[in-house]
This record gives structure tokens, sequence and C-alpha cells, in this order.
């Protein structure tokens, strides 16, 4: 009785879906949406990095502003030069990253042992909080594009505690380094006191940085792969033992940070040293739609596709729907889904589960939005060309949409006459609006004589 009640309130919801779904076309501009926009797509993007060699943004989660709802979720993009790199560091939070575009070398510490992994286009691959990671972009010309999910972690309320090794200087994050007191670092490091002022202060040095050397040697990392490779080990040896004495509730973070620095800075050695048991990367673009027809597809990959999505606990998806097609109505019970247009444009309604529109807003590329759970929503597809979103949701384990329209859905599974009762028309023709769409999951083109329009009809 419980469940039927649910799928009942359900079902009301559809209608309510249907019905908002109509009132957005009549009123475009309405207050509702400007308000709606400002909650569930996420436009501001936060510079989290910016050095010459490559930028880090993101969308922040949390609380949207005056809402009781909340984002968990920051969604960030890392944009790199052709051979740059991404200095060491370690965040408190789960990542997931997705290349976009170009191709990347990820080391991370995985069980103590640094693991290499060359990622290109379409790759998922994920890094556990707490260990310490560098990107670099090796490719010649090709820029590096990685669009990334980052946890919030009850730990840790914000970006603030992202933490990055090495080098800062006025730029976010700052070095740890940048703490100490500065003669006993220089000793430590053996450089000259304003050597070491250079290292922690200079601007053009920040977490992104060019490996070319053909590049300006006084970028410091340029500077110190020039040296010798015993200096550097030398060198290094003493900023890591130095970290360790300081700070002895950061032994482990330590020891990996020096495993990654040694191998950076010592490449032979570091072939050796590639972790095989650590997860492989995969591959969103290779694997087989997990629903298509003539209007789109959809991937969807979770922890039973992908096990080390099960660390970070999210699932991640890709969609292509051709143009003027739409992504079923649907209500996600378990996840909250994120999105992130990579290609076109379309729309992207949400309703609340009280049934009123919430959000009816055009999206373009680069946009992110996202959709509580329990939130009804769908994605329509411009007219003029294929629409192609990507995505994280918060569940790593299989989350089952709930089609509310299509051959698949709500509409179908409870056609008895409590239901037609509970809408007050007779069960004839509640069947007749369940049989009218055909199709299900991804719905051809709105036209004026779609069958979801018809059905609106009734109303
Ligand atoms: C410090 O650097 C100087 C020259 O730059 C070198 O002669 C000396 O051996 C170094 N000391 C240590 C402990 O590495
Ligand atoms: C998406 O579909 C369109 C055709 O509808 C196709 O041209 C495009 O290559 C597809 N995108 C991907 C990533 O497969
Ligand atoms: C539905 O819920 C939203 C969000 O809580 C609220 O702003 C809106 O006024 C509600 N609408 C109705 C008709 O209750
Ligand atoms: C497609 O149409 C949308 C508006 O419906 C417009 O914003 C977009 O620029 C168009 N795209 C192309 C490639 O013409």
């Amino acid at each position: 009785m419980e469940k039927v009640r649910t799928l009942l309130l359900l079902v009301l919801v559809l209608f309510t879906t249907l019905v908002a779904y109509v009132g957005a076309y009549e009123e475009e501009e309405n207050e509702q949406r400007t308000q709606g926009e400002k909650w569930f797509l996420l436009r501001h993007l936060h510079n989290v990095v910016k050095t010459d060699a490559g930028s880090m943004r993101m969308v922040k989660g949390g609380y949207r502003w005056g809402s009781y709802l909340h984002s968990p979720m920051h969604i960030g993009f890392i944009s790199m030069e052709p051979n740059s790199l991404f200095i060491p560091q370690y965040l408190d939070s789960d990542l997931v990253l997705f290349v976009h575009h170009g191709e990347a070398r990820v080391g991370h510490i995985y069980r103590d042992e640094l693991a290499e992994r060359h990622l290109k286009q379409g790759d998922v691959y994920t890094i556990p909080a707490g260990s310490a990671f560098y990107l670099e972009n090796g490719a010649e010309e090709q820029r590096l594009h990685i669009i990334c999910s980052i946890d919030i972690t009850s730990e840790s309320m914000g970006w603030n505690a992202f933490q990055s090794y090495f080098i800062g200087g006025g730029v976010h994050p700052a070095s740890i380094l940048a703490g100490f007191d500065h003669n006993t670092l220089s000793t430590a490091l053996n450089v000259s006191t304003s050597e070491l002022k250079t290292l922690l202060t200079r601007q053009s040095s920040g977490p992104i940085v060019h490996l070319s050397s053909s590049h300006d040697h006084s970028n410091i990392w340029s500077k110190f792969l020039a040296q010798e490779t015993h200096q550097k080990l030398a060198h290094l040896k003493r900023i890591v033992n130095f970290g360790e004495e300081s700070s002895p509730k950061e032994e482990q973070s330590t020891w990996s940070l020096r495993k990654i620095l040694f191998t950076l800075l010592n490449r032979e050695d570091a072939v050796k040293r590639v972790n095989h048991e650590a997860p492989s990367t995969y591959n969103l673009y290779n694997r087989n739609p997990d629903f298509q027809n003539d209007y789109g597809w959809s991937k969807k990959l979770d922890e039973s596709d992908y096990s080390p999505l099960r660390i970070s606990g999210n699932g991640v998806y890709l969609v292509n729907l051709s143009s003027g097609s739409m992504m079923a109505p649907h209500v996600n019970p378990r996840a909250i889904e994120y999105g992130v247009v990579l290609k076109g444009t379309g729309r992207v309604q949400i309703v609340y589960p009280n049934g009123t529109l919430a959000m009816n807003a055009r999206v373009r590329e680069g946009d992110v939005f996202w959709v509580p759970r329990y939130f009804p929503f769908c994605q329509i597809a411009s007219n003029n060309g294929s629409f192609e979103f990507f995505g994280f949701t918060t569940s790593a384990r299989r989350n089952r949409p709930q089609f509310l329209v299509g051959q698949n859905s709500l509409m179908q599974s409870l056609r008895g006459p409590e239901f037609a009762a509970a809408f007050g028309i007779d069960q004839k023709r509640l069947e007749t609006i369940a049989n009218a769409q055909r199709e299900q999951v991804i719905l051809p083109s709105s036209s004026s004589d779609s069958p979801l329009r018809m059905d609106i009809g009734f109303y």
C-alpha cells in the first residue's frame, strides 16, 4: 500500500510536469525561470588556479543561496597548455577525471607506489582523497581539457583544504613550504634566501607551469629541471625530510610526495616504478551505449563497470541527443545529477517535487546544471544540431532513473482503476494517454503533432 501511495505521488508529479512543460513554452521569460537558473544552472566559474601555462576553474557546490538545497560537489575544468605540468598536490576529496580533449599523463600514489597512467580523450580516472598526484600535458601542440568532480567531504567544506605542495607564492593555492621559517628553509634547500624568495613569491610560477626548457628560465621549475639529477634529488631529500620532521602528521603524504618528485625528476627510474596494480583507465567514448534508439544514445558508468568509482562513490554518464530529441522526463531516486554541456545547445527543465516548474533554461557548451534527488527533469536538444552532455552522479551504485513518460515508464506500470480514479478520469482514457508515446528514454522531436503534445491536450 505504501508503495502504491508513493507511485501515485510520482504519477501526480508526472502530470504536473507535463502541465509545467506546456506552461514553460508559453511563459518563456517568467520570474520563476530566473530564480531556477540561479539555483540549478551553475554558470559562475571561479578561478582556482590561473597561470600562463593553464588554469583550473570550477563551479562551486554548497548551499544554493537562499535555498535549502545542498549541492555536494564542485565541478572543475582544468585546461593545460602543451608541455605543461600541474605540480604535485593532494586534495582532501576524491577526484574523478574525464579527459574531454587532448592527452595527459597522471601520476599518483597507489598503495605506496607511484602509478602513472596515460589518459586519452574520453578516459575516466579516479584519484582518491589524500593521494598526491600530478598531471602532465606532454603534447607539443595539443591543449588538454579535463572535467572533474570534486566531492565536498564533511571534513572540508570547500576548496580551502586544497593542498598544493612545493610552489605557490601569491598564487592560490599557496605552497606548504611558504609556511616555514625562511632561514631554516633556505638552509634545508641549500639555496640563498633571495633565491628562496623567488621560489615562494613568483607570481608566474603558479601551480601549473611550462615544462619546455625553451621557456623562460626564471621559471623555477625549468630551472630546477635543468639541474643535474643528483643535485635535484639531494635538494628534494632535504625538502622532504624537513617536511617530515616538521609535521609528523603529514608523514604519509610527504612519503608520497617524495616518491612523486623522485619519479618526476628521474624519468627512467619512473618507468620501472609504474605500479601495474593501480586501476587502469576507462574509456567512455569506446563504451557501447547502454541505451540507443533513432533519437540518440546514453552511456552510464557505475562501480559494476569500473570498480574505482566505488571509492569516490560517483557515477559517470554521457548522453548524445540528435537534434530536436529529448530525454524523457525522469526522476533519480538515488542520486543527485550534474551535467556539463559538451556540444550543441538545448534546454534543461527541472520541476520541484511539488509540481511547479523550477527551471527551464537554455544551455550551451560549457554550462553546468545540477538536479537534486527526486526532482523530475528532462533535457531537450535544439532543432539545429545534436546535443551532447556529460556528467557525474552522486551514486556509484546502479542509479535506476524512474521514467515518467514513455514505454518503460510509470505510466505503463500503473494503469489500474486506482490511478484513473486518482486523476478523475476513466481507465480507458488513462490507457490512451499511457500508450500514446511508443518510444522510451529518448523521445523524438516535439513537433505540433507529437504524442506528448496530444497528451497535454487532455488538460
Ligand atoms: C650546497 O650548494 C653548494 C653550491 O651550490 C655545494 O657546494 C654544497 O655541497 C651544497 N651543500 C649540500 C649539503 O648539498
Ligand atoms: C552524437 O550524434 C551525432 C549525430 O546525431 C554525431 O554526429 C556525433 O558524432 C555524436 N557524438 C559522439 C560523441 O558520438
Ligand atoms: C513548490 O516548491 C518550491 C520550492 O520549495 C516553492 O518555491 C514553490 O512556491 C512551491 N510551489 C507551490 C505551488 O507550492
Ligand atoms: C541553435 O539554436 C540555438 C537557439 O535555439 C542557438 O542559440 C544556437 O546558436 C544555434 N546553433 C547553431 C549551430 O546554429
